[in-house]
């Protein structure tokens, strides 16, 4: 199965910025903008696309509401963690590492030349491309979009007035080709987030597997449960144990897969919860975001269906499987020990009978991938904690 890469990175910016107004169209804008100024800056292909991808995410590292709108203010004197922990969350993604280091410097001034290393790293210039193309995007969303065509004159006399100290001047350069060219700031007008999508070139052939989508679903997995009550493990566990019971069930792998995708992302609903009403065909607004990817429609029906606590849609096999991940996981964040797990699952009817049976045969296993995950996301906690001081 192969899903389209640009269309998932857009589809997460898009659900990365619901938790709030003021980021809506925040990354694919920036991206949009970014990945013009590379093309404008002469980048090879390889780096006009690495531009584009990180610049869907760059901000994936403002873990709460707080830390997403600080970096909103175009005088961004504040110590940006954000930037550093989007750099160690992608880095944690096999796929998306190659833009770890992009996302880290993403805040970097140019300085008159300083800026191109830091402690005698190289920063990469796509992340000078991304500064310059987020702090327009700042300008821009600080305007009313009726109004830009007569503030592009202001914007482009304080982006020019960031020159040498702010920006690399060969961007600023490519700031002046790209926005003098007709149409340009009408293009940023637009508050629809298709029309900047269909702007960006789906690049040929260039699809991900559902192993790769699975990866990525467990990094939003980490940002759903920063929006929830039931701690940090809870979606990583939740989607470990049920592909788990989906293998022990001797179900196909691909299947597995989208069940371990599924626990990842069941409680995806809650990052739009402030978002009133429902998205397309009664989905959630985070779930109809998902929507075009349309390789996990099935995944949406199954988590929706859990959501909703349809029973009708418990007679579908995959639907018990994480009801039970769930169920499970919500159950060991209470017990430390293997032999009150096995009492309690054993007098729970809270679980299909077939799904009992491989719980009790295999609740040593299960327990395990529960302390693992807890232990995989403390780490990952510590890293971030160590990168954003208190
Ligand atoms: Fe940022
Ligand atoms: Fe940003």
């Amino acid at each position: 199965m192969n899903i389209n890469f640009i269309e998932t990175l857009a589809c997460i910016s898009k659900i990365i910025d619901m938790i709030n107004p003021k980021l809506n169209l925040h990354h694919v804008r920036t991206a949009f903008i970014a990945w013009q100024l590379a093309n404008a800056a002469d980048f090879t292909p390889a780096q006009c696309r690495k531009t584009l991808l990180a610049g869907l995410l760059h901000d994936t590292g403002g873990l709460n509401e707080e830390a997403r709108l600080q970096p909103l203010a175009f005088d961004d004197t504040e110590h940006n963690d954000h930037a550093a922990i989007g750099g160690e969350l992608l880095a944690s993604v096999p796929l998306l590492s190659p833009l770890s280091d992009i996302v880290r410097y993403h805040h970097t001034r140019w300085d008159h030349g300083r800026g191109a290393w830091i402690n005698g790293k190289k920063v990469p210039e796509e992340s000078h491309i991304i500064y310059l193309a987020d702090r327009i995007d700042v300008l821009i969303a600080g305007d009313n979009k009726q109004q830009l065509l007569q503030a592009k004159e202001k914007i482009s006399a304080t982006i020019l007035n960031g020159g040498n100290s702010l920006f690399k001047p060969e961007y600023i350069s490519a700031f002046h080709k790209f926005f003098h060219v007709d149409g340009s700031w009408q293009r940023l007008q637009s508050t629809d987030f298709n029309d900047y999508i269909k702007e960006i070139p789906r690049i040929h052939n260039d699809y991900i597997s559902l192993h790769n989508f699975r990866d990525i679903a467990a990094m939003l997995a980490f940002h759903i449960d920063g929006f929830s009550q039931h701690g940090v493990q809870y979606s990583l566990a939740t989607g470990r144990i049920s592909g788990y019971l989906a293998r022990a069930l001797g179900i196909a792998p691909t299947q597995c897969l989208k069940i371990e995708t599924g626990g990842f992302l069941h409680n995806l609903s809650q990052l739009s919860r402030a978002i009133p009403g429902d998205g397309e065909e009664g989905l959630s607004p985070a779930w109809a975001t998902l929507s075009p990817i349309t390789e996990i429609q099935d995944i949406a029906s199954w988590c929706q269906a859990l959501d909703k606590k349809d029973t009708h849609s418990i007679s579908r096999l995959e639907v018990r499987i994480l009801r039970a991940g769930v169920f499970i996981t919500s159950l060991l964040q209470d017990i430390t020990t293997q032999t009150e797990f096995f009492a309690r699952m054993a007098q729970t009817g809270e679980i299909a009978p077939e799904l009992a049976y491989i719980v009790q045969n295999h609740h040593r296993a299960i327990m395990q991938i529960y302390q693992d995950s807890v232990r995989e996301r403390r780490r990952l906690v510590e890293r971030i904690n160590r990168l954003a001081p208190r």
